[in-house]
């Protein structure tokens, strides 16, 4: 079946992203994580970022329950968890791999860079929701991102 969507996603896959993680705790304290691309920063003062999430994800009523939420940046040699947390392959995130700064929300051990973000907005936008976030805490290491451009990771590995 061809997917009527492939023309514009082709299109909106021409802007290259970086890769981070999402993450949350749901309403019973179980870890939340989600691949995400649509993550950019927003505003210095205050410090602002925001992430869309799609109404459909199983992650949804989770983010949408949570008042925070954490951001991992990806390094480049990450892609198997960008693979995992979209679901596509391996264990979901476990309580070894995360550690906590002040909303109570997770953030990767393993990570480029981190945020820890106050909930501030949810925008409903077509199929998506924007949730802008601010930044409480963050910190960033030197290395190599994960970039995806055209559906694909850069360099391709496969
Ligand atoms: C590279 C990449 C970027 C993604 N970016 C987003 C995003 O910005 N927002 C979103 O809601 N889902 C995004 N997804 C999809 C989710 O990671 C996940 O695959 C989707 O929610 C399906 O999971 P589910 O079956 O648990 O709902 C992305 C997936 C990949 C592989």
């Amino acid at each position: 079946m061809t997917d009527k969507y492939r023309p514009l996603k082709d299109a909106f896959g021409r802007f290259v992203t970086g890769i981070v993680v999402a993450t949350c705790k749901d309403a019973d304290g179980k870890l939340i994580a989600i691949t995400v691309n649509s993550f950019t920063s927003v505003s210095l003062e205050p410090p602002l970022v925001l992430w869309c999430l799609d109404n459909r994800a199983s992650t949804y009523s989770a983010f949408m329950g949570s008042d925070s939420y954490g951001i991992s940046i990806l390094r480049a040699d990450q892609r198997t968890e960008s693979d995992r947390f979209a679901r596509y392959a391996g264990p979901p995130v476990t309580e070894a791999e995360v550690e906590y700064w002040n909303s109570g929300s997770p953030i990767l051990k393993d990570r480029l860079a981190g945020f820890d973000c106050k909930v501030v907005a949810r925008h409903d936008a077509g199929d998506h929701v924007i949730l802008v976030g601010e930044v409480t805490k963050f910190d960033s290491a030197e290395g190599e991102p994960l970039i995806y451009f055209a559906s694909n990771y850069i360099p391709d590995s496969e």
